[in-house]
């Protein structure tokens, strides 16, 4: 398995300990898409895309993107194309949007929870799987929305 992940400046030292918990506990390969350091102001929505295209192309298989809230980095993630990102900030959620929504990203926000928290929230977004069925019709809809506003672009 590999996780793409990426923040704003505000959540570059929760991403830092989301990536080593991630490679420590799953031992899963972890693309940090940056930034590197908080100390310049950066835009979350170039962040969102970086994870966002790994997705897109296959060059990981789950994304985790952080921002201060997790609002401004989710809305942009789901701007793309196939993406289908979950703002989580309690561990229920993260284990159902992976079930029902089949969600390919998770969004938190560094200014809302603390680290063990993301953690916990990590852990159930990982560990669960999609349970199809009744849930990808629901999926296949929100697909066909998304291939519609394809379409009507100019
Ligand atoms: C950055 O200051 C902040 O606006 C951003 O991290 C995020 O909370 C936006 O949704």
């Amino acid at each position: 398995m590999i996780i793409a992940i990426a923040s704003d400046h505000s959540g570059v030292i929760l991403k830092k300990e989301i990536a080593t918990y991630i490679h420590e506990t799953f031992q899963y390969e972890v693309i940090d898409c940056g930034p590197k350091t908080a100390d310049v102001s950066v835009d979350y929505p170039d962040y969102a895309a970086k994870v966002a295209t790994h997705i897109q192309k296959q060059t990981a298989d789950l994304g985790i993107v952080i921002c201060g809230t997790g609002i401004g980095i989710s809305i942009a993630a789901n701007k793309h194309t196939g993406i289908r990102c979950a703002l989580c900030h309690d561990c229920f959620s993260a284990r159902v949007t992976r079930e029902h929504n089949n969600s390919n990203m998770l969004a938190m926000g560094a200014r809302v929870i603390g680290s063990d928290l993301a953690k916990d929230i990590v852990q159930h977004f990982l560990v669960a799987s999609f349970e199809g069925d009744r849930h990808q019709k629901r999926i296949d809809k929100i697909t066909v929305i998304e291939q519609a506003q394809l379409v009507i672009k100019p």
